[in-house]
């Protein structure tokens, strides 16, 4: 599907679905709604609102059949003017676009800029949230099914007459479009599986697909970079672990030097503690980290901030096997430090403590992880937010507050010392894990130990990485989290 913005009067573009909004409790439509509500002899006001009780709830939809016309309005509740972000502009396009994928025969929908109008905000984020919608809206993952959800719509045209809102509005779908991208072809790499997708394949989608210079390390190379923990992790798998280092470089002197470092387990059985069957049922999601960092490193190639970013995943399988890790065993890390392992399944901070060490050797003025990490930050928070943590608090929290313009909820946890105390070993420097208790916090004390001084923020996306049921946008299964918020983070 294509995103586009006209120059034209809404009535003017010839679309087989024309959008208008009412916010809750308007009775007489003002704006483009007013204009399309005269054309059509006041339907709007006399019948959807009046007779039919349309409120203007937020996420409300009407589809109003236009009787001479083979052509249906559809009219969408923004909820009450006060509680109205940009963020809603988002969920409902892709709401909207899914209901008009349901009618069958949509192939064209003009839409009027939600936001820009009586709210008041900026129309180039307008257009970028209503962009972004509309691209998660047309998404699903139906490559091995023989019926396709085939999606009909293939233009969604966004009208503006006004010039100035017009060319505001045009950036905002430009960057509207890499957004979504990214953020979809995050879902495919997830939603992927594990039998297709592992360390190799991921590398060379990398290679295919970031965007930017992208380095991939083998086997013998990682050995020869000092990295033993991640190359443990992966040493129970017949696909051979992979590190990828992805580098985007502005054509000016950089701003600042950022890398993102994404866990790219494209398995995790739990290795020889293997896991129970329902943990282990969606672990192809344990590279969503990964999956995020390269569709990111993609939209910043298109949108080239003067800013160097470093992409870096160590790719391997956690399996049970003959030659798996085993408990018990003491691992040097590439920065030296001893590990000992006390539980196979925690081996994603492994791979990230030779990762993050990776990392600090370049030099960036901050480091940030993403990963599925810790049921235990699932248990604390949920599907509804991510975990985040680090050694700069004002890092995080302009992390948090960027993130929430970009629609996504992150939760800052404690990194108290005593959470580290269970870490303690008798024959290394640190165990890999303790206890249960307060674990995601303990993951996120393991990981400080493996960068020096180097600004660092962690974040744990176990809940919010894959979902068993629909979010706002109506997805599922892979959800593309950490996508957005990284790329407003690093282009602001
Ligand atoms: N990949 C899992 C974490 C996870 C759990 C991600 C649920 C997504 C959904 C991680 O490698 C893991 O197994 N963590 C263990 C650590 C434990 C052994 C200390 C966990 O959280 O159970
Ligand atoms: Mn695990
Ligand atoms: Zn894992």
């Amino acid at each position: 599907m294509q995103v586009k913005i006209e120059k034209k009067s809404i009535l003017d573009v010839n679309a087989d679905v024309i959008i208008v909004n009412l916010f809750e409790g308007v009775k007489n439509p003002a704006g483009v709604t007013g204009i399309v509500n005269k054309e059509y002899k006041n339907l709007i006001s006399e019948y959807v609102i009046k007779k039919e009780k349309f409120t203007g709830k937020y996420g409300e939809i009407y589809k109003l059949p236009l009787p001479d016309k083979e052509k249906i309005i559809l009219i969408a509740g923004l909820g009450s003017q006060k509680d109205f972000t940009a963020d809603k502009i988002r969920n409902l396009t892709a709401k909207i676009v899914r209901n008009c994928s349901s009618l069958g025969n949509v192939k064209k929908i003009v839409s009027i800029l939600h936001g820009a109008g009586i709210a008041g905000l900026c129309p180039q984020l307008c257009a970028q949230m209503i962009t972004e919608g509309a691209i998660s809206g047309t998404y699903s993952f139906d490559k091995y099914k023989s019926v396709k959800n085939e999606i009909k719509i293939k233009e969604f045209i966004i009208a503006e007459t006004d010039n100035e809102k017009y060319k505001k509005a045009k950036k905002g779908v430009e960057t509207g479009i890499i957004v979504g991208n990214a953020v979809n072809n995050t879902r495919n790499l997830i939603n992927e599986s594990s039998q297709y997708l592992y360390p190799e394949t991921l590398a060379q989608y990398a290679v295919e697909n970031s965007g930017v210079k992208t380095t991939v390390y083998n086997k013998a190379h990682i050995k020869k970079m000092g990295m033993n923990a991640f190359l443990a992790v992966g040493q129970g798998s017949v696909h051979e672990p992979k590190f990828i280092h992805m580098e985007y470089k502005p054509e000016k002197k950089a701003k600042r030097k950022i890398a993102i470092v994404g866990k790219g387990i494209t398995f995790d059985a739990g290795g020889l503690d293997l896991k129970p069957p329902s943990s282990m049922l969606t672990m192809r999601d344990d590279m969503s980290g990964a999956a995020a960092v390269i569709s990111t490193m993609n939209a910043i190639s298109q949108l080239k901030p003067d800013v160097e970013v470093h992409g870096i995943i160590a790719a391997c399988e956690n399996m049970p096997s003959g030659s798996a890790y085993k408990p018990g065993d003491v691992i040097i890390a590439k920065t030296g430090r001893s590990i000992e392992i006390d539980n196979t399944d925690a081996e994603g901070r492994v791979t990230l403590a030779d990762a993050l060490a990776y990392a600090e050797e370049l030099k960036v003025d901050e480091i940030i992880d993403i990963a599925t990490l810790t049921g235990a930050c699932m248990v604390a928070l949920g599907t509804v937010a991510s975990g985040i943590m680090g050694n700069n608090d004002k890092k995080i929290q302009e992390f948090i507050q960027t993130a929430k313009e970009a629609g996504e909820r992150y939760w800052q946890l404690p990194m108290y010392e005593e959470y580290g105390d269970t870490l303690k070993s008798d024959i290394a420097d640190t165990k890999n894990t303790g206890g249960r208790m307060g674990g995601a916090s303990a993951a996120g004390i393991f990981l400080s130990k493996f960068i020096k001084n180097t600004p660092w923020i962690h974040i744990d996306i176990a809940g919010t990485a894959f979902l068993e049921t629909k979010n706002d946008e109506g997805i599922k299964g892979g959800i593309g989290v950490g996508v957005r918020s990284l790329i407003k983070y690093i282009t602001k």
